[in-house]
């Protein structure tokens, strides 16, 4: 476990990696995020996140391909959460060439849960965490980190420096276009490397270069 400088301007708050004993406290905290699936489903869907922190690793991300860390009060107590992986898209046969695949797994990350507890909103966690992450990601080598929001939340990644739209597209170095659309969501991305340029493809904000160096 490793604790991260933190730039929460509330000096109390610290960041730290998850470990596999953390696994309750991630889940209960990726919970208060929206998922748009019914409530008997919702430990189904967070189980890969329990199963991710089971991995060791010391690489630059804190659990091989997944990166979790954890916002906590003065008492050690979890108040906020992020989780970053493999977009889920990746894996479905048919998005993207087996090859291309894989090396984008080590370049494009998408923050899968980003979640402050009701009563530790408004103080800066949920963009320390964010940007902790981001920081993370950049010296690993990514080219972007992407996720999935509400409309409601347009306002509070644009500020933070995503791309929002209702799509998100990117070419692959094939030349092809890969665009996804999850309905009810918005998606947006955020460049991390100087290698990867956004354009403006089929009126689309589009990610080009991703997988250049
Ligand atoms: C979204 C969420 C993570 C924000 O966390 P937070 O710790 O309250 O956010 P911060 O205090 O770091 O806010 C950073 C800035 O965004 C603004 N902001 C926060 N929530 C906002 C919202 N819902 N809409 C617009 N702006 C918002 C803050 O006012 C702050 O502005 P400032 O730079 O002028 O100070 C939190 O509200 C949350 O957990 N929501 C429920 C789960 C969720 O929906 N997660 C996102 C989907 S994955």
């Amino acid at each position: 476990m490793h604790v991260l400088s933190s730039s929460v301007a509330d000096t109390d708050i610290r960041i730290r990696t998850a470990t596999s004993a953390d696994g309750d406290t991630i889940v209960e905290l990726a919970s208060l995020v929206d998922l748009h699936v019914p409530s008997e489903a919702v430990s189904a869907a967070l189980a890969p996140m329990r199963f991710a922190l089971t991995a060791t690793d010391d690489g630059p991300l804190s659990h091989r391909e997944n990166h979790f860390l954890i916002a906590e009060d003065r008492e050690s107590r979890p108040v906020g959460a992020i989780v970053c992986g493999p977009p889920n898209w990746i894996a479905k046969p048919g998005r993207a060439p087996g090859l291309v695949r894989r090396r984008l797994v080590h370049r494009l990350s998408t923050v899968h849960a980003l979640a402050v507890r009701p009563d530790h909103r408004g103080r800066g966690i949920g963009r320390a965490l964010l940007q902790q992450a981001e920081k993370t990601f950049h010296e690993a080598g990514y080219a972007a980190l992407t996720l999935r929001h509400e409309r409601e939340l347009t306002r509070f990644y644009e500020r933070l420096g995503y791309t929002s739209s209702s799509r998100l597209s990117l070419t692959l170095p094939t030349g092809e276009l890969l665009t996804l659309v999850d309905r009810g969501w918005k998606h947006a991305f955020k460049v991390l490397s100087s290698s990867v340029s956004t354009t403006t493809v089929q009126g689309l904000p589009t990610l080009t270069g991703v997988l250049s160096d």
